[in-house]
Parts: structure tokens; C-alpha cells; sequence
């Protein structure tokens, strides 16, 4: 039988940049969830950095940890999680969100997303080349595939808040 609704964690999936952990903290203290940032979780169980990570085991190893981490978080109890934005791009990822999660999509624009990433430097898949390039060709192999999410918010320029609430009409 497929997991009720209420048993389900929320996945908070889109572009590095999209607000994904900032939502995500604000969405789970209002629905008094827990917050996880897999992200974090990842740097945690391997005790390294991402950019470490990246640069020691190189990406494939990095998405391999990922999606076994996220996999794990997805089977404890309902939380609110962020994913890294290539976490949804996983096959695998994608199945056990879908049997197990809600996935939301935090859908922004290239210039919004530029703006932000800019401001953090701790990104491996931003180190080389243009940033605005890099984000553009990522956008573009990505945005069919987080199409898949159950719900699709548009997050413009708008505050965060204004993001939670969207998402708390739509749940
Ligand atoms: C990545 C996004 C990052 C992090 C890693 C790879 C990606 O997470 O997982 O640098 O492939 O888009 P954020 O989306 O939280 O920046």
C-alpha cells in the first residue's frame, strides 16, 4: 500500500541557489517538522566537505553517497528535507522520493539564481567557468527533470516567507 500522505516527508528539490535550506527551515518550523539539509548530512557521514568530497572521490562517488544518504533520511520519520540541486537528477533518488516523499520544486529564474549563488563560494560545480554560463546549461538539463515534482512553486524575487506560505496552500 503506498505510504499515506501524512508519513511522508517533504523534499525540497531545485537549482543550488533556489532557497531550498532557507525554505526549508522556515516550512518545517511551521508545520513543527524537523529540518534535515542533506547536504550537511552527507558531509557529516563522510566527515569531509562537499568541495572536499568532490575533489578527493570526485562527483560520482559524491552522488552515490547522496543518494545513499538520502535514502536513509527518507526512511526515518516525517521531516522536512533539502536535497542538493543534483540530488533529483538520481533515478533511484527520484523513485524512493516519489514512494516515500513529497517532492516540491522551488522553481526560480536564471538571473534570481546568479544573484544568489553568488554570495557562496563553496560550490564545486561553480569553480570553473562562468557562473552564469554553468547555471544556464544546468537549468537546462535539469528543469524536465524536477518538472516531476509533485508541486512546482515559483519562487521569484519574492521573500521566503512568501514561498512558505505558497507551499503550505498547496500541501
Ligand atoms: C550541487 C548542489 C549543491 C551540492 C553540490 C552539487 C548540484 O547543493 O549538493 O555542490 O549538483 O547542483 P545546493 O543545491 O544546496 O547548493
Amino acid at each position: 500500500a503506498p505510504v499515506p500522505l501524512a508519513e511522508r516527508s517533504i523534499v525540497l528539490v531545485g537549482l543550488m541557489g533556489a532557497g531550498k535550506t532557507t525554505v526549508g527551515r522556515r516550512l518545517a518550523r511551521r508545520l513543527d517538522l524537523a529540518f534535515v539539509d542533506a547536504d550537511a548530512e552527507i558531509e557529516q557521514a563522510a566527515g569531509e566537505t562537499i568541495p572536499e568530497i568532490f575533489e578527493r572521490h570526485g562527483e560520482p562517488a559524491f552522488r552515490a553517497g547522496e543518494r545513499r544518504v538520502i535514502a536513509r533520511l527518507l526512511g526515518a520519520a516525517p521531516q522536512v528535507l533539502a536535497t542538493g540541486g543534483g540530488a533529483f537528477m538520481d533515478p533511484v533518488t527520484r523513485a524512493n522520493v516519489a514512494a516515500r516523499g513529497i517532492s516540491i520544486w522551488l522553481k526560480a529564474d536564471l538571473d534570481v539564481l546568479v544573484k544568489r549563488v553568488g554570495k557562496r563560494g563553496d560550490r564545486p560545480l561553480l569553480q570553473t567557468g562562468d557562473t552564469r554560463a554553468t547555471m544556464k546549461r544546468l537549468m537546462d538539463e535539469r528543469y524536465p527533470v524536477y518538472a516531476e515534482a509533485d508541486i512546482i512553486i515559483e519562487s521569484l524575487e519574492g521573500p521566503h516567507e512568501a514561498v512558505v506560505e505558497a507551499i503550505l496552500e498547496k500541501l
